[in-house]
């Protein structure tokens, strides 16, 4: 079984404005809507949990989308608050090892091949897998203004999402890392963290995290296209 876990909490104080990024519209639709239809359109996917902040009032009350569960709880006040949050309220056990794949709402364009080559990654080992891309461009170290130093780009990806792991795995390492007071920017982190090393699936460029107005503008084209 495979579930997926949206956190969608967060207030999106980079974009500026006063409505959370994954409410923002692109191609007629939220973007939270487009990146739960692409999970819940995977056949292998059986339903969605969301995590809402408390005070949400842009919910459409979706309790089902392509005919599949959407299940939601109250998120935290950080992303990793609110995938554990979500972990934590999904139906099972805490630590049973169900996929979850965790996905942020505010990245709209994932695609079908991206999601299957996850799946397969992630089911095959115990330490998970994550989307992700090379770096493409020359690093340089900043101060003031200018450049200190170009470092090395041998090696390093960007992580995206969605990132696969069995749900007791990924619920215990958050936990870990919330225990430890350490706030892990993906769930990739936390994993790392105890030791695993989980897959790099090299995934599509244009699966973008809608951050400033410019991504928003990308988004509408890619989703128009
Ligand atoms: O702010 P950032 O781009 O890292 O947010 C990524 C995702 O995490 C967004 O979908 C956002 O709604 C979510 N988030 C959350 N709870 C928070 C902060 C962010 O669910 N406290």
């Amino acid at each position: 079984m495979i579930w997926a876990v949206l956190p969608a909490a967060g207030r999106g104080q980079r974009f500026g404005g006063p409505i959370p990024k994954q409410y923002l519209h692109a191609a007629g639709k939220p973007l939270i809507e487009h990146a739960l239809a692409a999970l819940l359109a995977h056949p292998r996917v059986s339903g969605a949990m969301v995590a809402l902040s408390a005070d949400d009032a842009l919910w459409p009350g979706w309790s089902e989308l392509l005919g599949k569960p959407v299940l939601r709880c109250i998120g935290g006040g950080e992303r990793a608050d609110s995938v554990l949050a979500g972990l934590r309220a999904l139906p099972g056990h805490a630590g049973d090892d169900t996929l979850v794949l965790v996905h942020d709402a505010a990245r709209p364009n994932l695609r079908r091949a991206d999601l299957d080559a996850l799946i397969a990654a992630a089911e095959g080992d115990p330490a998970g897998a994550i989307l992700g891309a090379p770096l493409r461009d020359t690093l340089k170290r900043a101060g003031a203004g200018r450049i200190l130093a170009t470092e090395p780009r041998d090696g390093l990806w960007r992580a995206f999402t969605p990132q696969a792991f069995r749900r007791g795995a990924l619920t215990a390492a958050l936990a870990e890392a919330a225990a430890a007071g350490v706030v892990v920017t993906d769930e990739a982190s936390a994993m790392e963290r105890i030791g695993l090393r989980p897959r790099l699936v090299e995934g599509r460029e244009d699966n973008l995290k809608v951050t400033t107005p410019a991504d928003l503008a990308l988004a509408e084209y890619l989703l128009g296209a």
